[in-house]
């Protein structure tokens, strides 16, 4: 596989505080690649390295096959990023704001800009001013902008963070269509994994600095979607026994004191329910149930605060 970003034991500290530690990410060419984690995990510290402006202390970075050390001039002109907020001016229109930002990038192309606007679906002669835009509008603009000169490779950070759910939808399509129709690569950065379904093809989960785990979506949820029995009974302790011993069921977890939860699933829920019937075992709730990925990212980053 080709990658456009590749990096090997990324490491940067602030102030003796180690924000990213031995990140290696590997962002596959023409795909959407999306990096998951809690509020400073070093996502946005990540993609700064990526884009030159912050620098890391050790590690390497490697973009369209060449090493960050050895850049040819005009690599950046390959990127196009909202990583910072470019600092729009309220009072000016999007056609007025992309042409300020156009200029201080070389020149100003009216074609340019009427076709990024027309990507993000804002209006081309639209005399609304910047101050006036939806927060959905603002993430628009700033993709137009990142896109004006087309770039191969587009680092968003956090494009759907704060938007409702039609919002949000929205521009997964539009993020899916960059991708699909016009063969960018592209890394995006978010805080719920929901945000991230039906987007992205790769996911990189990073948490407290560190990569947990890179895989495709499709694997993630392949691995990850684990249907198991949950039990509910009256005498915990010898049912688990029973389980183990008698019905030899392996893989067995106690998440509180009267539930089970059983992953082996030999026997079906109706078939284990009329043998602890039998054996005598009073059985409060016995119900088939599936791990969500949502649960199973709770789960690695430490649960609590994830909105
Ligand atoms: N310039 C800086 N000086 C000192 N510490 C910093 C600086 N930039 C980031 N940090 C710290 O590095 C850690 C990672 O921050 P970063 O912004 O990369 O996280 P993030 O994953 O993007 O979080 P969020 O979801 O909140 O945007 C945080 O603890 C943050 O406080
Ligand atoms: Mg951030």
């Amino acid at each position: 596989m080709e990658y456009t970003i590749q990096t090997y034991g990324l490491c940067k500290k602030y102030g003796g505080c180690s924000v990213v530690q031995n990140v290696s990410m590997h962002v596959p060419k023409g795909k959407i690649y999306g990096l998951l984690g809690r509020n400073g995990a070093g996502k946005t510290t990540i993609m700064k390295i990526l884009l030159g402006l912050v620098k890391k202390d050790s590690g390497s970075v490697t973009l369209f096959n060449q090493v960050m050390a050895d850049y040819q001039s005009g690599i950046y002109a390959r990127i196009g990023s909202t990583i910072e907020s470019p600092g729009f001016y309220s009072n000016l229109t999007a056609v007025e704001n992309l042409s300020v930002f156009s200029r201080l990038r070389g020149k100003v192309d009216k074609n340019k800009i009427r076709n990024a606007l027309n990507v993000v679906g804002l209006p081309y002669q639209d005399k609304k001013i910047f101050s006036k835009y939806s927060l959905g509008m603002k993430q628009r603009l700033a993709i137009a902008n990142a896109i004006i000169n087309d770039p191969e490779l587009l680092i968003l950070d956090e494009p759907t963070n704060g938007l409702d759910p039609i919002g949000i939808a929205e521009m997964r399509i539009l993020i899916r269509r960059l991708s699909h129709e016009c063969g960018k690569t592209i890394l995006i950065s978010s805080h719920q994994l929901s945000e991230m379904e039906q987007m992205v093809d790769w996911i990189g989960i990073i948490h407290e600095g560190r990569m947990l785990e890179e895989c495709s979506y499709q694997q993630l949820e392949e691995n990850r979607q684990h249907s198991y029995i949950r039990l509910v009974v009256k005498e915990p302790e010898q049912v688990y026994e029973y389980l183990k011993k008698t019905l030899s069921i392996e893989n067995i977890k106690r998440p509180e004191a009267s539930a089970i939860e059983i992953y082996d699933l030999k026997y079906g829920t109706l078939e284990l329910n009329s043998r602890l019937f039998a054996a005598g075992f009073a059985v409060a709730e016995i119900s088939k149930c599936q791990n969500s990925l949502e649960d199973y990212f709770k789960k690695m980053t430490g649960g609590a605060g994830i909105a």
